[in-house]
């Protein structure tokens, strides 16, 4: 049995238990194909050349490793997985996927956080703010309809920045981080669209009870 160190038990995972559907991974990869990037000389998409030290924040990190599905989904949609690189090296980084969302309105593009952190010794510098901002931006400016993720209610760190950058809470949901894990799922609403909105919850719920 894994011993978790007082200091880790903060630390939550975002990776969430239920791996996407095939179809749900095909749909998402074609949202992102014809990517439109912003410039940036510190956060770069991720590559074979920061695989090792993204791993290490990883598992340094977090207390649920799936490392071949963070992987694989870092593969999937590389053109949504960020990481902060400066000379010194590696210092964080943020990944998303994208899924569709079936609402009557029709189909909306829906991008999901699922992992990210900042090297410990390198917090309270900006990083993650930086990394957030910037996929945000993107996505603003390729049309995605709504970023979501899930936070554990009590890591406050994480639960200011997100509401800093303006995700709103939407709901509470239980074990998807970690087994009896209590999550706040927070939206920030890109097309302001309301329907998107209120049609979030429901299958990202229906999905990850699966
Ligand atoms: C959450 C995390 C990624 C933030 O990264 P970071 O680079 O330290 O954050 P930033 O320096 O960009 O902080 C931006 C804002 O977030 C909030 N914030 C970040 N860390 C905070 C802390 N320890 N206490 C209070 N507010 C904090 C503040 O509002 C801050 O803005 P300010 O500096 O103007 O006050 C980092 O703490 C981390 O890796 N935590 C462990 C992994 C984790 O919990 N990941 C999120 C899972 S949902």
């Amino acid at each position: 049995m894994k011993i978790i160190p007082e200091h880790i038990v903060e630390k939550i995972t975002l990776v969430q238990k239920k791996p996407l559907k095939v179809f749900e991974i095909m749909i998402g990869m074609l949202f992102i194909r014809n990517w439109e990037k912003i410039k940036d000389e510190n956060v770069i998409i991720f590559n074979e050349t920061v695989r090792d030290e993204v791993l290490r924040i990883y598992n340094e990190n977090f207390t649920e490793i799936y490392e071949e599905r963070f992987l694989k989904y870092a593969q999937y949609f590389n053109n949504i997985s960020y990481v902060y690189r400066d000379e010194e090296g590696v210092k964080g980084y943020c990944f998303f996927f994208s899924k569709p969302l079936f609402s009557s309105g029709g189909m909306k593009k829906l991008c999901t956080v699922y992992s990210f952190a900042v090297d410990n010794k390198c917090r309270r510098q900006g990083i993650g703010e930086k990394l957030l901002q910037k996929g945000i931006r993107e996505m603003e400016l390729n049309g995605i309809d709504t970023v979501i993720l899930y936070v554990e209610v009590n890591n406050e760190s994480a639960i200011k920045l997100y509401r800093k950058v303006g995700f709103k809470t939407i709901g509470e949901v239980r074990d998807i981080c970690s087994p009896g894990d209590r999550c706040f799922e927070m939206a920030l609403d890109i097309s302001k669209d309301t329907e998107v909105a209120a049609a979030i919850s429901k299958p990202s719920r229906e999905w990850l009870d699966k």
